[in-house]
């Protein structure tokens, strides 16, 4: 076997052009770049993406600084212009399939302006493989961005072996029909030689899809197409368990260099008022997150528990994300004007109930919140798999802290030991904060030993090469079938 070609929208690295034009590279966020770079880092792949600026906003003299930016890190970089990316990454990508495949039908729209666009996108991907492709090579498409990129590279090189990766949730098919264009996209998927999904709803989600729209017979897990059989299935994303677990023991007692605002917070937290019990929340500013409600379950708790005012604090870091998306622009608002209600309501002259942050951050700083806070409270209304769920949880090094995670996202499925939670369901949200800031250390280390050991075995290596062994599997069965 060849190389193995990674191709996602968008690369492990992002390029900015600061104001003094200058270029800063900066990690991408967001669980599909932070899993697959230590798959990327340890094997023999390239990777295909985009670098999250406008070609347009890349100055001349800038170009080839950018190039070798990009392939310091073994990448290739797809440049896609301003139109682009407003009608392929904004508009098809992320006000179509987003909110349709997390259950956001209000939020769904259908302009046949962004298909052209994400089918034209989707083309230059399929250039840009072609391109670098040998005949022995694999190809391991990801995300919701990339839908049709197998059946294009198929077209041309019908022999080559191709994976493709879904990593958000595939929704029930009543859903997925009413999607005009729902025939190009499964011909698309399947264009691939195995197609994987983190959890096993979302695999008999899209397989009754492809029965009830295209007809073709379905056999267990087995997609027979005529001239082909695709299979599915899932594999769950796993976090590079190591990395976490090591960078949180070595992070503990180390004096910190960096004096940012966050590190000054939690150094007050940790020195000053470290009786007082820190919640955590983590992740891009996205409707799907449920945060605007986890700032109200947590206002809530405050008013049903009045004996914890003063006695617990939420510390908030939401990433910003697709920020030309209305939707995007709105939350924002929103969880602006809730985070400033509660903490005018309940704040005192030595507390504040939230802390707030709108940013992304190195990586240390991602650490010590983890390693610091008492209880993680992650309560989307759909998610994929969810990471930061898991990093939580490997970074407890003395194997105390508790997770209290809804039982939407892809996660709670492996991480049963958690406190799983109804996002929509207020007062279970309030009761379950208090059992957290209760649970004794004892349970606590009993339920993170568990998820500990689960995590540490089934991770992001574990995932990747599970998924690389079914595709050769796949593909050597279909050569037997072949000469049969
Ligand atoms: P999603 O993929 O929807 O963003 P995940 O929870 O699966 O959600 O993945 C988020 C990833 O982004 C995690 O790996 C997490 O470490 C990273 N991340 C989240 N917040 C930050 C932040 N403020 N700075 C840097 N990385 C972050
Ligand atoms: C989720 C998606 C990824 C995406 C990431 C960040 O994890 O599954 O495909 O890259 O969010 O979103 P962005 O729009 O910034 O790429």
């Amino acid at each position: 076997m060849g190389k193995t070609i990674i191709v996602s929208n968008r690369l492990p690295l992002q390029i900015n052009i600061t104001e003094n034009n200058e270029l800063e590279v900066t990690p991408s966020v967001g669980g599909l770049a932070t899993g697959l770079k230590s798959f990327h880092q340890e094997g023999d792949s390239i990777w295909i993406g985009w670098t999250g600026i406008a070609e347009e906003d890349i100055p001349d003299a800038l170009e080839k600084e950018v190039i070798q930016e990009v392939k310091n890190q073994d990448c290739i970089p797809v440049s896609l212009t301003s139109d682009e990316i407003e009608k392929f990454y904004y508009g098809f990508s992320n006000r179509t399939i987003w909110p349709l495949f997390h259950y956001f039908m209000e939020f769904t729209e259908f302009d046949p302006d962004h298909w052209e666009a994400y089918k034209a996108v989707n083309k230059k991907y399929a250039e840009a493989v072609i391109e670098r492709l040998d005949d022995d090579d694999v190809v391991w498409v990801h995300d919701y961005q990339l839908l049709l990129l197998p059946e294009y590279i198929r077209r041309k090189k019908p022999n080559v072996t191709i994976g493709f990766f879904n990593h958000i949730p595939f929704p029930s098919s009543e859903v997925f029909r009413t999607l005009p264009w729902r025939e190009e996209v499964l011909r698309g998927m399947l264009g691939a030689d195995l197609i994987g999904f983190h959890t096993y709803d979302y695999e008999r989600h899209f397989l009754r899809s492809v029965n009830r729209i295209l007809r073709y017979d379905i056999n267990f897990n087995s997609v027979n197409i005529g001239n082909r059989i695709v299979r599915s299935d899932s594999f769950p994303m796993g976090i590079d368990y190591k990395k976490f677990h090591k960078a949180a023991k070595e992070h503990k007692d180390q004096p910190r260099s960096e004096n940012s605002d966050i590190q000054k917070k939690l150094d007050y937290h940790k020195y000053v008022t470290r009786n007082t019990k820190l919640i955590l929340s983590i992740d891009r500013l996205d409707y799907t997150k449920g945060i605007a409600n986890r700032i109200r379950a947590f206002g809530y708790f405050l008013e049903k528990y009045p004996e914890y005012q003063e006695k617990v604090r939420l510390i908030m870091l939401a990433v910003p994300s697709r920020t030309n998306v209305p939707q995007y622009q709105l939350l924002k608002k929103e969880i602006d004007e809730l985070v400033g209600r509660i903490n005018g309501k309940f704040a005192t002259i030595n507390w504040t109930p939230i802390w707030y942050f709108y940013r992304a951050m190195p990586f240390e700083n991602l650490i010590d919140l983890y390693a610091s806070s008492d209880v993680a409270l992650i309560t989307p209304t759909r998610d994929g798999m969810n990471l930061v769920a898991k990093e939580y949880i490997a970074t407890r090094t003395d194997q105390t802290g508790v997770l209290i995670l809804s039982e939407m996202a892809g996660a709670a499925h492996e991480l049963n030991e958690a406190l799983i939670i109804n996002p929509n369901n207020f007062e279970q949200i309030v009761d379950t904060m208090k059992m957290a800031l209760e649970m004794p250390e004892e349970e606590q280390i009993r339920r993170n030993k568990i998820l500990q050991k689960r995590l540490k075995r089934y991770n992001v290596e574990r995932w990747a090469s599970d998924f690389m062994k079914s595709l050769r599997e796949t593909k050597d069965s279909r050569k037997a079938f072949k000469s049969i």
